[in-house]
């Protein structure tokens, strides 16, 4: 057996990795093998997304997921499926309901669709995506506002009628945030008091160099593990750039893209942050493997650098170097800081 990611966590959690669209399609080799050495699990980056999937109201487009399944069937993978209901990357017709009924109807089409389509198949799924605001409140959208607050009820319920073996996950990001946690913790109570089925929380981790804190993430994993469900970490990278929205005084009035303040590493990444970014990972994979038996795996929101979604936001153009492999498909200082810690 192979050194790999995959291989060293194997008796902790899934390893796992996003793919995107040209990943499932147009196979590159170089990096067909590298997804197969190193992970035992895939999540499709943007094509389970309703926008790809269910572009109209009668039409479903399954090309590209079928050869999602049939990819990590073929490789023996865990598969996720992400994610079912989601305001974002929504398709423009689902945006047009305008009634608790029409609501309904669609997310009992939308949901008993594509769970029983590869029910027994996929082995987990991201049932509602990003459904709190930051204060744990429930986010307005097309959901809230046309079915009400028991629209996520109703998502988890019609999930486990498609496929009552399935894992149904809430996935979210800033779940290490005291008020978000609150409202998941309220949010999975809810579901489970309703006689929903939901079993596990998914913190999509979009994390800094310097946040969340450790302490933050334990008390994440411990509080959700507390009621019951499995905690899975399900988008993890680590930027290191700096956000628009963090900066203060008269940079906020900058215009962002372009400027190189917002890309400062556009050629490498100097070799102290280089070494910070191993640090912060090895931080982060050491806390994992203390909660192993609360996770059910991790991923990270793609397979390297070069193909990274944090080039592109929330600046477009950046340079960014949150994975563990970089744009030439290299390990990089993080990965082995990974690979120590067994
Ligand atoms: C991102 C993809 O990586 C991008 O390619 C796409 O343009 C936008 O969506 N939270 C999620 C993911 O749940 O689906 C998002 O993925 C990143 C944030």
């Amino acid at each position: 057996v192979s050194v790999s990611l995959k291989n060293s966590y194997k008796d902790d959690f899934y390893i796992g990795t996003a793919l995107s669209a040209s990943q499932i399609e147009e196979k590159d080799a170089k990096e067909d093998s590298l997804i197969c050495t190193q992970f035992n699990a895939i999540t499709a980056e943007n094509i389970m997304k309703s926008m790809f999937i269910h572009p109209e109201k009668d039409k479903y487009d399954f090309t590209l997921t079928d050869k999602f399944v049939a990819f990590g069937e073929k490789n023996k993978m865990f598969i996720h499926g992400h994610t079912l209901i989601w305001h974002s990357q929504l398709a423009p017709w689902m945006e047009k309901i305008k009634d608790s009924t029409e609501m309904k109807a669609f997310m009992k089409d939308h949901i008993t669709t594509i769970v029983s389509k590869y029910k027994g198949r996929i082995n987990s799924w991201d049932v509602v995506n990003e459904a709190l605001n930051e204060d744990g409140t429930l986010r307005p959208s097309v959901f809230l506002n046309t079915a009400g607050e028991n629209y996520l009820i109703d998502a988890f319920k019609l999930a486990a009628a498609a496929d009552p073996k399935v894992d149904l996950y809430y996935n979210d990001y800033n779940l290490e945030e005291p008020a978000k946690r609150e409202g998941v913790i309220r949010l999975v109570k809810k579901i489970k008091a309703a006689g929903g089925k939901i079993d596990g929380v998914g913190s999509q981790g979009h994390w800094k160099l310097n946040s969340p804190s450790l302490e933050e993430i334990e008390k994440s994993i411990l509080a959700y593990s507390a009621l019951g469900v499995k905690v899975a970490f399900t988008e993890l990278d680590i930027t290191v750039l700096p956000n628009p929205w963090d900066l203060k005084g008269a940079d906020v009035n900058q215009n962002f893209e372009g400027n190189p303040k917002m890309n400062p590493y556009p050629k490498t990444l100097p070799d102290s942050i280089q070494t910070k970014l191993a640090q912060r990972y090895a931080d982060i994979f050491k806390l994992f493997l203390k909660h192993k038996d609360k996770i059910s795996r991790v991923t990270f929101w793609g397979v390297h650098d070069g193909q990274s979604w944090l080039n592109d936001w929330p600046i477009k153009g950046r340079t960014n170097y949150p994975l563990l492999f970089d744009a030439k498909l290299q390990p990089k200082k993080a990965y082995d800081s990974v690979m120590e810690l067994k």
